[in-house]
C-alpha cells in the first residue's frame, strides 16, 4: 500500500496511506488535509498539490491544465503541481513527496 508523504498547509509533514488505483483526492480529503470542494470535477483547485520529483506527478488532463492557468494569478503553480483529484495513486507513489498548495 503507498505511503505518500505529506507536507500540509501549515507546514506539518505528514504521512498517509493510499490504495493502488484511488484518486489521491480520496486519502488527502479523508485525512482533512484538503477541501476538494467540487468533489473532484476539476473545476475548484482546493485539491492542488505539488510534486517534490515532478517525474511522478504525472500527465496533467486538458480540463485540469485549463484550471491550474486560472489559478495562476492567485497561487504559484510548478512543474508538479497536479490537481490531485485528476490523477491516480500508483505503487510507483509509495513514499513520493507532496506538498498542498494554498487555496486560491
Ligand atoms: S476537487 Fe475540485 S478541482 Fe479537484
Amino acid at each position: 500500500m503507498p505511503v505518500i508523504k505529506v507536507k500540509t498547509i501549515d507546514g506539518e509533514e505528514k504521512s498517509i496511506d493510499s490504495g493502488v488505483g484511488v484518486v489521491l483526492m480520496e486519502p488527502l480529503r479523508d485525512a482533512g488535509l484538503i477541501d476538494a470542494t467540487c468533489g473532484g470535477a476539476a473545476s475548484c483547485g482546493t485539491c492542488h498539490v505539488y510534486f517534490e520529483d515532478t517525474n511522478l506527478a504525472g500527465e496533467q488532463t486538458e480540463d485540469e491544465g485549463y484550471m491550474l492557468e486560472s489559478l495562476a494569478d492567485f497561487v504559484e503553480i510548478r512543474e508538479g503541481s497536479r490537481l490531485s483529484c485528476q490523477m491516480k495513486v500508483d505503487a510507483k507513489h509509495d513514499n513520493c513527496a507532496i506538498e498542498i498548495a494554498p487555496e486560491a
